[in-house]
């Protein structure tokens, strides 16, 4: 077989499921870069957005699907529309991904979620990833520069091998600076210590940002301190994928000045990053303020 089927659903306004078929996969350093045929969902992608894959097979015990960012789309070509995803093998779902092998058939649903926008002018921008957080970042710097924009990439990992794109970076940006925490490549050091003086020499006026969120929180306030604005897109544990669980709800602050919980998976992953309240995130687990609406009260039921 040389191409996927579709179902013919469509999951939700500009969302298809589809069976896609697996025809590359690749180890790159820590991660396993895989390409699936998934027609139509190409076209409807932009940079940011994410799609949920069915794991397991199709006796297996996994409901819940696992969300992956687009690492990058292609329309049409030999084998139809094409999406690649670049996983880390974590628990049973990633495992089971990359042991998949070519012409393996996953169903798959997206994109999901809402997209990084693009700055209307043609900006200096610097883009962050931390770990396999850069793989929706080479798309979106094309997307950048397609409309002027001097893009500048930043990428960050504990050590070398988990990092990604290095080299994929020198295609698509104007300049890249590498960080890791041993000191294994580049800089010594994390992304939020070398992006001061990248956002100083560029003039930059976005940074976006993808990886954990402890360093969404460092580059959003560096990128404040800088005159910056910062557009994260983050990775709360998602259950649905497309908004039904609550699963993955954030307290964000809105135009208002009201923090509400909201879902991460519908209306994120992308946020401007002065909007997100970092302060209710730790240890991996997320509380929802006191002034938030529809907190629980004090000794309330
Ligand atoms: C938007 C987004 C983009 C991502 N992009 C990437 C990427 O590009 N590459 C990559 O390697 N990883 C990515 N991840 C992380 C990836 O989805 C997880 O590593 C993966 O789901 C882990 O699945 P697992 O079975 O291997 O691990 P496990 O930890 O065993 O399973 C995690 C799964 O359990 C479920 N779950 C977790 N917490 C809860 C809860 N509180 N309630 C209900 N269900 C829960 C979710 O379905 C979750 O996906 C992304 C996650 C998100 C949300
Ligand atoms: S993951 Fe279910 S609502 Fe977001």
């Amino acid at each position: 077989m040389s191409g996927a089927t579709t179902h013919g659903t469509r999951a939700g306004s500009g969302v298809v499921q589809v069976t896609g078929e697996l025809i590359a996969t690749r180890r790159v350093g820590a991660y396993h870069h895989l390409t699936f045929v998934a027609p139509g969902l190409a076209e409807l992608a932009r940079p940011g957005q994410f799609v949920a894959l069915a794991v397991g097979g199709p006796t297996s015990a996994n409901l819940l699907r696992r969300c992956f960012s687009i690492h990058k789309v292609s329309p049409s070509g030999t084998y139809g529309g094409t999406v690649d995803v670049v996983v880390a093998a974590h628990g049973p779902g990633t495992t089971w991904i990359t042991e998949l092998r070519a012409h393996d058939e996953v169903d798959i649903v997206g994109p999901l979620g809402r997209a990084f926008p693009l700055p209307k002018e043609p900006v200096p921008c610097v883009l962050v990833g931390g770990g396999y957080g850069s793989a929706p970042l080479f798309w979106l710097a094309e997307a950048l520069r397609e409309r002027g924009c001097h893009v500048e990439m930043v990428l960050g990992a504990a050590t070398e091998s988990r990092l990604f794109g290095v080299v994929e970076a020198r295609r698509h940006a104007d300049g890249v600076t590498v960080t890791t925490d041993d000191g294994s490549a580049g800089t010594r050091g994390w992304v939020s210590d070398v992006l001061p003086d990248v956002i100083r020499r560029t003039g930059a006026a976005v940074v976006y940002g993808c990886g954990p969120m402890g360093m969404l929180r460092s580059i959003t306030d560096v990128a404040a301190a800088e005159g910056a604005v910062a557009q994260v897109a983050v990775e709360e544990s998602m259950a649905c994928g497309v908004g039904v669980c609550m699963t993955c709800v954030m307290p964000v602050v809105g135009k208002d000045g009201t923090t509400r919980m909201v879902r991460s998976c519908v209306e994120g992953p992308v946020f401007r990053g002065d909007r997100v309240r970092w302060d209710a995130f730790s240890d991996g687990w997320c509380r929802v303020p006191d002034d938030a609406v529809g907190a629980p009260r004090a000794g309330g039921h």
